[in-house]
């Protein structure tokens, strides 16, 4: 199927990638010039495990171009993948995807069927909007145009995006059109039916079913997306509510997490107490969600409190240090981690920023580490490497306890698992580790003379 897809972000680029490798015939569009030199020159712009080996495979067959014309009128199914920034009030905005929706409009050819997909994440009613603008576009043109426009909400998890493409749980699509669902069909037909041969770095995991594709209406298909991100958010939030309870009455939330997980109704994943979540997608879209709620007049009291659980896990974590330092005052803190989850170069909303941000204001030293984010950690937190010479970046893990008062782990960077605890405890001038991921076992640091602090743990 000849494809074009707009925008190439973490969704863009790996479904522009994944679907090419299905064999469809995939042309992507992105205005992004220096976006664009690297993926002319075959290079991923973005950090994602098995990306680039999968971007050299399909190199042969993929195009990548900034002409929405060039590509679009020879399509049958054009997908928007571009992004919709929160605004001040926490809204998502969506012009970029109405401004593609207009673009894709002008170039459409008269009375040839398209089917043109969102998958954004966007305010519930876009879908409707989007269909609004392209018959504005072909009425100003003059022209009777034939575009079905379906909703098609992303899952991928960043870090394991190629996973996620390969081997969803569900395909969700919400149309009024069935040729669009028809169209949208045979798009996923090798993943539905799972006929394809898996890349040798994505095998097919053995215990892997069949994965439904559920049509619905759009709004609904908008609204399955916030209430799927929003519910993660929350069932962590809950668990690191259940944490600090943990802490006040010497229970174990490691513990209480296995126990209750073995319900299958509540399940093991996404019970991690620590720092919370970060990235671009749950505190934006639980922000777009209590934006959309706030139009409507409804409150929403559960994703609130979701919200505020989330961000004091990183104002407690800082009050652990200010207990077992008395004053950050002059201290050195060792940050393990920047990115807000580990196997990601991506560092919006990370809870280190913050953590940083608060140590410097009070005075504390900081020295950061992290395997691949240091660059976009330095660009995020500028306005302090230019004005505060307390913060400091390293690319050597062991250079970080080096007279340190504190070690916080942040981000459970697999190589964080691995460090040699006794080495890094010794170099320290007081052993205090914070683990803020609850990635260690507490009498494993203890026997190697840390002072182990974890979330929810006694
Ligand atoms: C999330 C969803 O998992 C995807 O399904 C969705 O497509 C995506 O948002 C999106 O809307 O684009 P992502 O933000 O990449 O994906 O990452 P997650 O793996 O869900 O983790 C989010 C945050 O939650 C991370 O900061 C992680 O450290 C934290 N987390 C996760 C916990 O604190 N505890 C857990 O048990 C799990």
């Amino acid at each position: 199927m000849k494809i074009a897809i707009i925008g190439t972000g973490y969704v863009g680029l790996t479904t522009a990638v994944v679907l090419s490798y299905l064999h469809h015939d995939v042309a992507a569009v992105d205005k992004d010039e220096s976006k664009l030199a690297l993926l002319h020159a075959g290079k991923s712009p973005i950090h994602e495990p098995g990306i680039q080996n999968l971007l050299e495979d399909v190199w042969h067959t993929i195009r990548f171009t900034p002409s929405v014309a060039e590509v679009v009128p020879d399509a049958e199914l054009i997908l928007i993948a571009v992004g919709t920034p929160p605004k001040k009030n926490g809204e998502a905005d969506t012009r970029h995807v109405e401004q593609a929706a207009r673009e894709v409009a002008q170039v459409c050819l008269p009375n040839k069927h398209y089917t043109l997909v969102v998958k954004s994440t966007v305010p519930i009613g876009t879908n409707q909007r989007v269909a609004e603008v392209v018959e504005n576009v072909f009425s100003e043109r003059g022209i009777r145009g034939n575009v079905s426009v379906a909703s098609n909400p992303e899952f991928l998890q960043e870090g394991l995006a190629l996973q996620g493409a390969f081997y969803p749980d569900r395909i969700v699509v919400g149309a009024n059109s069935e040729a669009a669902i028809d169209t949208l069909r045979r798009l996923y037909k090798p993943i539905l039916e799972q006929t394809f041969d898996p890349p040798s770095e994505f095998p097919r995991p053995p215990s892997y079913h069949l994965p439904p594709m559920m049509t619905t209406d759009p709004n609904s298909a908008e609204m399955i997306k916030y209430a799927a991100n929003t519910f993660l958010a929350l069932k962590i939030s809950f668990i690191n509510e259940i944490a600090g309870l943990c802490e006040a009455v010497d229970a174990d939330v490691t513990e209480v997490a296995r126990g209750i997980g073995l319900d299958a109704r509540i399940g093991h994943r996404f019970l991690r107490a620590g720092l919370g979540w970060g990235g671009s997608c749950y505190p934006k879209d639980t922000a777009a969600l209590l934006g959309v709620a706030a139009q409507s007049g409804y409150e929403m009291p559960i994703t609130e409190a979701a919200r505020a659980i989330n961000f004091r896990q990183r104002e407690r974590i800082v009050e652990k240090l200010r207990d077992v330092l008395h004053t950050l005052e002059g201290k050195t803190v060792g940050i393990l981690g920047l990115a807000f989850k580990p196997n990601t170069d991506d560092i919006r909303e990370a809870p280190a920023l913050d953590i940083i941000r608060e140590l410097l204001a009070e005075g504390a030293i900081v020295r950061a580490h992290d395997p691949i984010a240091i660059a976009n950690a330095r660009q995020a937190l500028r306005e302090k490497v230019n004005t505060n010479n307390g913060l400091h970046f390293t690319e050597d893990v062991y250079e970080l306890p080096y007279d340190a008062d504190a070690l916080v782990l942040v981000t459970e960077w697999d190589l964080y698992h691995r460090l040699e605890l006794r080495r890094l405890a010794k170099q320290m001038k007081t052993p205090n580790l914070i683990d803020g991921r609850n990635v260690y076992l507490p009498e494993e640091a203890r026997a190697a003379g840390f002072h182990y602090i974890g979330v929810g743990r006694t």
